[in-house]
């Protein structure tokens, strides 16, 4: 199992930085834009109030989620990565979004600076992964959680048994080099690969959860389950 370095994975995140959206679209074929949709229909059926996205790198989740929740609603985007933050905050300037209803911080997901209960909202996309202690993690999402508040998680998963072959095979033998060609980095590909295989499928992500201490806790599987929604819920 792959227990990821935290700093080696800020070195990956701060040398792909600058090419991680276009790499992101190519490398997921568009559809990373469905799955961060299907996430925001989750986030906007319970939420209205302060959102947290953690491991929000180029922010690309807390635009989505700008743009699909009520106005009123405050969006923090929080990274440990300075270089992701920038593109995040540069984006905003681009898009023309208001900094002040959609903050960039930097924050580790281990020991977040928040205080207990100040979030309606926390979700991650594509970081718990990267975290090198997950258990430590949720805890601080669901201490920073008001109580009710929501858990959204959007992840690899471990896809249906008939098409993991093919899919393995494209993420040992392809994406290492269509990384490279995009970013010229083709160990940051070989990580995420190596990431990926060792991260829980469904079933096992939803038990870690629980025992986190989430409840009514709910997965959907995406894309023949090559990546996944999860929810929980901290009790009132
Ligand atoms: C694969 S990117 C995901 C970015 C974005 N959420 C998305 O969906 O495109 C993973 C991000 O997690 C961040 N990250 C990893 N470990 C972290 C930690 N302990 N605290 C904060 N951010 C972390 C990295 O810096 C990187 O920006």
């Amino acid at each position: 199992m792959t227990v990821p370095d935290p700093a080696a994975v800020r070195a990956t995140f701060s040398s792909v930085a600058r090419r991680y959206d276009l790499a992101n679209h190519v490398l997921s074929g568009g559809l990373d834009f469905l799955w961060r949709a299907k996430l925001v229909e989750w986030a906007s059926s319970s939420c209205s109030g302060k959102v947290l996205d953690l491991a929000t790198g180029s922010g690309d989740v807390a635009f989505a989620l700008r743009r699909g929740l009520p106005e009123q609603s405050a969006i923090v985007g929080a990274d440990f990565c300075p270089p992701m933050l920038d593109q995040a905050r540069a984006k905003c300037e681009r898009l023309g979004l208001d900094p002040i209803g959609n903050q960039f911080v930097e924050e580790d997901c281990l020991s977040l600076s928040f205080e207990d209960d100040s979030f309606d909202l926390v979700t991650i996309a594509f970081g718990l992964r990267n975290l090198s202690d997950r258990p430590r993690g949720l805890s601080e999402m669901k201490r920073v959680l008001k109580p009710g508040g929501k858990l959204i998680v959007l992840e690899f998963s471990q896809p249906s048994l008939w098409f993991r072959p093919l899919y393995y095979l494209y993420l040992r033998g392809i994406l290492p080099w269509l990384g490279w060609l995009m970013t010229r980095d083709r160990k940051a590909y070989l990580y995420l690969g190596g990431s990926i295989a060792s991260f829980p499928d469904r079933e096992g992500l939803c038990a870690e959860l629980e025992e986190a201490g989430f409840s009514a806790v709910r997965s959907l599987g995406m894309t023949f389950s090559v990546v996944a929604l999860h929810e929980g819920s901290k009790e009132d």
